[in-house]
């Protein structure tokens, strides 16, 4: 498809438009960067467009509400920012055919865990494309705090540009969603199929760590999160992210609440 930059932000929507579910701080914040890139966003979530009209309307003229069957219709590539735990509620009919960009992260509680990631037999995100399975699945923004992606977007060629990993089978929807990340204002790494994706997970170096530095020591999952969301980013380099995806070690799967 390649993603053509609207830069006059006419509501033309022949210009590039990337779907989205799910409106929480990745689904806002990844809509926030797409239009002041200069693409269109259609966003969703589960209680309907009705309360999204705020949100629409601070992003402009380039984004609209719909619902998430609406935006598969709509939409080539979707990215599909909900709990990983509601993954299963994704409409694998809806989304048959298209991309779906994965940003989900496993979040392991009391309450909910899923053996086979506990087991290290399978990656979160082969879970995904498990339940889509007509769809292609392409793991991206997972590793990142969301107000980072609009603090650290740079021109293509900048020398602080940082760069954002990405799995999927698919190597024609890689090529596509880094293709997406470069408009955004990010090199992508492409890192192979979804199989490998354990290299960026929670819990790994490249986990939200390396877009902002060292946090204090000794803080609760909850402060950590907390930490991240007002910490300042740190670009990350493409040759840095490389050489922390080599040297990882797999560990237990999932970020422990
Ligand atoms: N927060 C971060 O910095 C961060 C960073 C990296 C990755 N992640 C991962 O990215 C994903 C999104 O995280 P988040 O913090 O932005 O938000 P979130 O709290 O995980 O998700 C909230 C959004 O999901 C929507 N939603 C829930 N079930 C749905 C369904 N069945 N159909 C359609 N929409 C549904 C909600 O709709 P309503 O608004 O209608 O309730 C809401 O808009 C998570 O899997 C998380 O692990 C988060």
């Amino acid at each position: 498809m390649g993603w053509r930059q609207n830069s006059e932000r006419r509501t033309d929507m022949s210009t590039s438009t990337l779907g989205i579910i799910g409106t929480g701080p990745v689904g806002a914040g990844v809509a926030r960067r797409a239009v002041d890139a200069g693409l269109a966003v259609v966003l969703s979530n589960s209680r309907g467009p009705e309360t999204l009209t705020d949100l629409v309307a601070s992003l402009g003229a380039n984004a609209r509400a719909a619902t998430p069957a609406e935006v598969a219709r709509t939409t080539e590539v979707i990215l599909a920012a909900v709990p990983f735990a509601v993954h299963e509620r994704l409409s694998r009919a809806e989304l048959d055919g298209k991309i779906v960009i994965d940003p989900m992260n496993y979040v392991v509680t009391e309450e909910w865990r899923r053996p086979e990631l506990d087991r290290d037999e399978l990656t979160s995100s082969e879970l995904v494309q498990r339940h889509l399975s007509g769809s292609k699945v392409v793991k991206a923004f997972h590793s990142i705090g969301s107000p980072q992606i609009n603090q650290l977007h740079r021109a293509r060629g900048a020398a602080d540009r940082t760069a954002l990993p990405l799995h999927g089978d698919d190597p024609v929807a890689r090529k596509e969603v880094a293709g997406l990340l470069d408009a955004l204002g990010f090199d992508a790494v492409d890192l192979g199929p979804l199989a490998g994706s354990w290299r960026t997970e929670p819990g790994t170096p490249l986990y939200a760590s390396p877009y902002v530095g060292a946090p204090p020591a000794e803080l609760t999952p909850a402060e950590w999160v907390a930490w991240v969301q007002a910490a300042p980013g740190v670009p990350l380099s493409a040759a840095r992210l490389e050489e922390l995806a080599a040297a990882t070690v797999r560990g237990p799967a999932g970020f422990r609440w």
